[in-house]
């Protein structure tokens, strides 16, 4: 596994972003680009005193020696990375390649799902069926047109791709159920279908394939902590077992995953991430206001 810096930190090669919350970091860093697999993440931490941050690795290119890291600003720390980092800054840390590597088994044809930010990291996963040989089927959800990104690359590495918005401003009108439910109706055959999203849309995508036995794998993601299975803070329950996300995951089969208790989970730092987010959110807003605002006479 690739280490946390040596002092100089991981440089950012490239920013774009792809919307006012969602933005993209490419990080200079070729060992863990020759390391990193679908499914994998980082643990990174953007300065020495910082938040430690789960991010899944959206893409990888082994020849450039970078990794790319899509974010959507939700509380303080993913935040202050949106305003504070651009290209040519550097991370802190960044340990990984984490996780254990998602399965690209023999499956003929397969549905690749992502909702919201979800997209970016089935990216790896519908690229790596297409090189294995697989037919691919691409289901990519977003509120409105606006919010879309990476059309381009699941075109090109998807045989099919169904674009769906909530409000039917670009592709079908609809959920990513609605796109599934359109894929196996015209493909009977799908062997196996990998969502990822938010855990709402998961378990819609989870029981949108059950009636169909289309083997259904997710990537879940509960609060992390260290990242090595010792804090039990990724605890979840799939079928009668318990498992640690960070070291038993983060894929696991749609089917047997308790959705309801990783959506209470979630919800229990809510009101410290509120806090923490607005305390950010107003210490933004003083900064804005000019220093001499108000007290000229
Ligand atoms: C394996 C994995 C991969 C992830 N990949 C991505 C990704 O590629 N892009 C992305 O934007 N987000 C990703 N996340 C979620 C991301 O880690 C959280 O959004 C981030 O930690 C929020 O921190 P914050 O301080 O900005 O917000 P906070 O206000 O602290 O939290 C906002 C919400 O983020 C989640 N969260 C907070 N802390 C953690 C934590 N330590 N671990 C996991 N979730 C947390 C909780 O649901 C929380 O309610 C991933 C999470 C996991 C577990
Ligand atoms: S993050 Fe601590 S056990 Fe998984």
């Amino acid at each position: 596994m690739a280490q946390a810096n040596a002092g100089s930190g991981f440089r950012i090669v490239a920013r774009e972003d792809y919307s006012d919350v969602t933005y993209m970091l490419e990080v200079a860093h070729p060992q863990m680009a020759r390391a990193a697999q679908p499914g994998q993440f980082v643990i990174v931490m953007e300065t020495e005193h910082g938040e430690r941050i789960p991010l899944t690795i959206a893409d990888f290119d082994r020849e450039r020696g970078t990794i790319t890291l899509v974010i959507q600003a939700v509380g303080k720390t993913t935040k202050e990375m949106q305003s504070n980092l651009k290209a040519g800054d550097t991370l802190f840390a960044m340990v990984g390649p984490m996780g254990i590597p998602s399965h690209i088994g023999k499956a003929k044809k397969v549905l690749c799902v992502g909702g919201g930010l979800g997209v970016a990291p089935v990216f790896p996963q519908a690229r790596a069926f297409k090189e294995s040989g697989a037919y691919v089927i691409g289901v990519l959800g977003f509120r409105n047109r606006d919010l879309v990104f990476w059309e381009d690359k699941f075109r090109a590495v998807c045989d099919e791709l169904i674009l769906c918005t909530d409000d039917g401003s670009a592709g079908i009108k609809g959920l990513v159920t609605a796109g599934i439910q359109q894929a196996i109706a015209n493909h009977p055959d799908i062997d196996e279908c990998i969502a990822i999203g938010p855990p709402i849309m998961m378990k819609g995508s989870a029981e949108a394939t059950r009636p169909f036995k289309i083997k259904t794998m997710v990537s879940l993601n509960p609060v992390m902590v260290d990242g090595t299975g010792m804090c039990g803070g990724c605890r979840v329950k799939i079928g009668e077992t318990v498992k640690f996300a960070c070291v038993d995951g983060p894929d696991f089969d749609g089917h047997l995953v308790d959705f309801d208790d990783l959506m209470f989970r979630l919800q229990r730092y809510r009101e410290t991430e509120r806090q923490a987010s607005e305390k950010f959110d107003e210490n933004c807003r003083m900064r804005s206001i000019p220093s001499d605002a108000g007290g000229a006479t």
